[in-house]
């Protein structure tokens, strides 16, 4: 079981995680005019938007008897507690006590930043109470190209943030996981070409399948003219991956290209961990429908969310039999090329974040 912190556990009850940085909260839609209880690096917060539109995430727990504030409702200045009526505004100062007009200076509850950025939600957990964002959460510009349009959701983990990078960073597994969708021919995705590289803080593997059958998604979404030429471009941060696949008829172009033509699939994936042991996956994907095919988004989506709903269940068996069998080592192939490299970039921010508090 674990723990929620509080705004102010000391640093080595979140070391695990790195810190000083923005991490996916959710998605614009997913804030309307309840409070959102979610746990984000086992702190719990509470999410909400006011009517002029301002976001906040607050600790989501009253000050007063410690209910929490996901249990109140959201009103033109903040949030009402539903115990006793405590209001709180968006930087979790409490500007109303019903029935009692001094207002104690230490009636507040902790805020965390918290931006919205072309529809994502990006929350900023610092290494101390009083860390500040040092910078704008990223950009995803899919989300506004009118080139693609997109649809995703929000998926909980039984598993440890780690292991669904393992699963992205790794599309090897599309041939034994995702036949129905994604997939395709086991041995063309285990003996696909493979490039990682790695520069500071993010890694990209690059797969191609050159000649290949298109898998069932791709044959429903674009009219390809027989075997097709096929890409999987994945660049990892340890806050969000971008998983960018495609495919084009066979030799009609460069498979490198920036601006090749055909079939593209463009993957956002925000994975944050909740606690030690869960994580939240928040996930769009966004393609650009063919001119014949215009309705075909609402089927990408769905067969991407049946693919996710595969992967769930592959990860969180994993994470199930790590737990029945601890301490035992794993064997490394050479599909683990990607992972690996994403491992040792997170053990190093994590260091970074033990360095950047005093003390610490
Ligand atoms: S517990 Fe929130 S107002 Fe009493
Ligand atoms: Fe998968």
């Amino acid at each position: 079981m674990n723990a929620i912190l509080s705004a102010a556990a000391p640093l080595s009850a979140i070391a695990p995680f790195p810190l000083n940085r923005w991490w996916v909260a959710g998605f614009t839609w997913e804030l309307t005019d309840k409070p959102l209880a979610r746990t984000f690096l086992n702190r719990a917060m509470v999410l909400f938007r006011t009517p002029d539109g301002t976001v906040s995430a607050l600790e989501d727990r009253c000050c007063h008897k410690d209910l929490p504030l996901s249990c109140g409702s959201v009103e033109a200045r903040g949030l009402r507690c539903g115990y006793h009526g405590l209001l709180y505004d968006c930087a979790g100062v409490c500007i109303e006590i019903p029935g009692q007009e001094h207002i104690p200076t230490k009636a507040r509850v902790p805020a965390y930043p918290l931006r919205e950025q072309d529809q994502i939600l990006w929350v900023w957990i610092g290494s101390t109470p009083e860390s500040t964002p040092t910078e704008d959460p990223p950009h995803y510009a899919v989300h506004n190209d009118p080139k693609y349009k997109f649809g995703g959701n929000s998926v909980h983990y039984d598993a440890p943030y780690q292991l669904v990078h393992d699963n992205l960073l790794d599309l090897s597994h599309l041939g034994y996981v995702h036949l129905k969708t994604i997939g395709g021919n086991p041995g063309l995705h285990m003996n696909a070409e493979l490039k990682v590289t790695a520069v500071d803080d993010v890694v990209r593997v690059v797969r191609l399948m050159p000649d290949s059958e298109p898998p069932p998604t791709y044959a429903a979404a674009w009219p390809f003219k027989g075997r097709i030429d096929r890409w999987q471009e994945v660049e990892f941060q340890v806050s969000h991956l971008l998983i960018w696949t495609g495919g084009m008829d066979a030799g009609s172009g460069d498979i490198r290209a920036p601006d090749r033509e055909g079939f593209h699939m463009r993957g956002f994936h925000g994975v944050t961990p909740e606690t030690d042991h869960t994580s939240h996956y928040f996930w769009t994907i966004a393609t650009n429908p063919h001119p014949d095919k215009q309705d075909v988004t609402q089927l990408v989506v769905d067969q991407t969310a049946m693919t996710f709903e595969e992967d769930r269940v592959i990860i969180d068996a994993q994470w199930q039999n790590q737990r029945r069998f601890p301490g035992r080592t794993q064997l490394g192939i050479h599909v683990d090329a990607g992972p690996a490299r994403a491992r040792r970039v997170i053990d190093a921010l994590v260091r970074q974040s033990h360095q950047a508090s005093p003390g610490g």
